[in-house]
């Protein structure tokens, strides 16, 4: 079975859309803790939890509790993706009679726990973990506690008992953004060290200063440590602690207040606030434009592949991309699922295979139980009855489909039908066969028209750049409306892959950037490029973005 990466994330994004959209028109709520949790909501709704949204009371489902109650946006959010209600309904957000309140309540189906005040998730959950137990249910709880809350003695009290109970039908998330309202955590009452000054990044950064694992444990708890915005990580420590018998669990899950929107991540002001109407679709945007980055491990040592997934691994990729070629489909031979079995222990990171092979509906299934993520095949070489059973297979096993074209290869229009679940297109800047060729500039037009065609037919997935991606064309491949990349001898080809991935990063940062300096021009003018930008309270955004600005013209 695959991750299910891109089911989560497609889900995780539309989610974050539908918070900005409820809070910006009930003019109050809280992004900045509905969004720091919204890959941990997107796992457990997309990939963990049992339930019945026509159903919401059937007494096998599991339970989840939302204790740090105020980020309810960011619960009904994904209650409405996963079918609870019209997703329409999030405008009805704080209004009087709605269903959706500032907390969450009852009336709300889907809703386990009327969270609100701080401090008391825990013990309920440990009561209903009590109570499954006695009833002879096996469901489990879910619980998503905050680290301001943390700071109440009944937290602490609940942590022994369920200790002392042995109940391993619970699994806490700690969501630990280092913020809670007004202030920063560190301040307010430390749960790792004292902060001196305003500066968390570096208390972020250093995993050695974080202590809050190890008051767990003393409580008896099993821990585990995660980066709370990586999908992989997430299932991995859920998978993880659902083996862990006669001990509860919790995930510490380091996350950061506002992820996802530049002004509002690590700002305390974003906990209780809502966006200005005029700067919500700039928000939307922006949320489009998350980008992800493949190293292809075939521009490195052939002979030691194991040591490129290390290196591709510290460089804290978000995919590994793995080139298969057969020698048929291109003249080239590197690796097929065999190797790929030997690789997948290495790391948890998605393995984005792209399978330049003949015949893919014949080997598919194997690369499937070799452990890949995202398995893409090439048009060139399908029709519309192979591709919907790759599509089925794919699908039914949790992984991601993708689909690619030559340079000179339009969509087909068989493949018209897929684009609405279609979750990756590759569409190739060089010919395929081998690593380190030029880009091939008229791909730039291509990708333009593609993104505008697959957004009038729905596509909800990402384009991925692949071919000849380096420090040169990457903005421009971003502009074009590609989201993913893959680097070769751009990254792998490099001496420091991970200086590489921070360098390709700021590239896409600046583009992303500019392309919403540019949207807050069409919308307001240099009022609302201002206005924007002056929301950018944290470190040095606010010089930057203003330079970007001025760069371009603006402002
Ligand atoms: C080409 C492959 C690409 C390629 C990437 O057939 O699909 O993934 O190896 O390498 P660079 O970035 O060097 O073109
Ligand atoms: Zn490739």
């Amino acid at each position: 079975m695959g991750l299910n990466y891109y089911h989560i994330f497609k889900r995780v994004k539309e989610a974050r859309k539908l918070v900005i959209k409820g809070i910006t028109a009930a003019g109050s709520g809280h992004p900045g803790g509905s969004f720091s949790m919204a890959e941990i909501m997107g796992c457990l709704f997309y990939k963990f939890l049992k339930y019945d949204p026509k159903n919401p009371l059937w007494p096998d489902r599991d339970r989840l509790v939302l204790s740090k109650g105020h980020a309810s946006p960011g619960l009904f959010s994904n209650l409405a993706v996963a079918g609870y209600f019209e997703k329409s309904e999030i405008e009805t957000l704080r209004k009087l009679g709605s269903k959706l309140q500032g907390h969450p309540d009852f009336k709300c189906p889907g809703v386990e726990f009327c969270g609100g005040s701080l401090g008391l998730g825990l013990s309920f959950s440990l009561g209903m973990a009590l109570a499954a137990r006695i009833d002879k249910k096996n469901h489990h709880i879910y619980t998503i506690i905050g680290d301001g809350e943390s700071n109440e003695g009944q937290v602490w009290e609940a942590a022994m008992a369920a200790s002392k109970y042995k109940v391993d039908s619970l699994t806490v998330f700690l969501d630990r953004n280092f913020i809670q309202q007004d202030d920063y955590t560190e301040r307010v009452m430390p749960l790792d060290e004292e902060l001196v000054g305003d500066d968390i990044s570096e208390m972020w950064k250093n995993a050695a200063r974080w202590k809050v694992g190890d008051k767990w444990r003393a409580f008896g708890w099993n821990v585990l440590e995660i980066d709370g915005h990586r999908i992989e990580q997430i299932v991995k420590a859920i998978n993880t602690a659902l083996q862990v018998k006669g001990t509860p669990s919790i995930i510490v899950a380091r996350t950061i207040k506002g992820k996802s929107v530049e002004h509002m991540e690590d700002n305390p002001k974003w906990h209780g606030v809502a966006p200005n109407p005029q700067i919500s679709p700039i928000i939307d945007l922006e949320l489009d434009c998350q980008f992800l980055i493949s190293p292809s491990i075939i521009a490195g040592d052939m002979t030691n592949l194991e040591n490129e997934v290390k290196r591709a691994a510290h460089g804290r990729s978000d995919f590994i991309h793995l080139d298969v070629m057969d020698g048929m489909f291109v003249p080239n031979k590197t690796f097929d699922y065999e190797k790929i079995k030997q690789l997948r222990p290495l790391t948890t990171i998605p393995f984005d295979t792209h399978l330049m092979i003949n015949d893919p509906v014949k080997y598919v299934k194997n690369y499937v139980d070799a452990g890949c993520d995202i398995i893409t095949v090439h048009a060139e070489v399908c029709d519309e009855s192979s591709f919907g059973e790759i599509h089925d297979v794919l699908h039914s096993n949790d992984v991601s489909v993708g689909l690619a074209i030559n340079p000179d290869t339009e969509l087909p229009v068989w493949s018209e039908k897929f684009i609405p679940t279609l979750d990756q297109l590759i569409i190739m800047s060089v010919i395929p066969g081998k690593s380190g060729q030029k880009y091939i500039e008229a791909t730039h037009e291509k990708t333009q028209r593609i993104y505008k065609f697959l957004q009038d037919k729905k596509f909800e997935g990402l384009i991925e750049a692949d071919g000849g991606v380096d420090l040169t064309n990457i903005e421009s491949c971003f502009l074009d409306g590609a989201r993913v990349f893959v680097g070769g001898s751009a990254i792998i080809g490099q001496k420091d892959v991970r200086i590489m991935i921070c360098e390709f990063r700021k590239k896409l940062m600046h583009a992303r950037r500019k392309l919403l300096i540019q949207k807050a021009h069409s919308l307001g003018g240099n009022d609302l490029v201002n206005k924007w930008i002056d929301l950018h309270e944290v470190g040095k955004k606010k010089t930057e973005l203003l330079q970007i600005a001025k760069e371009a013209g603006f402002v």
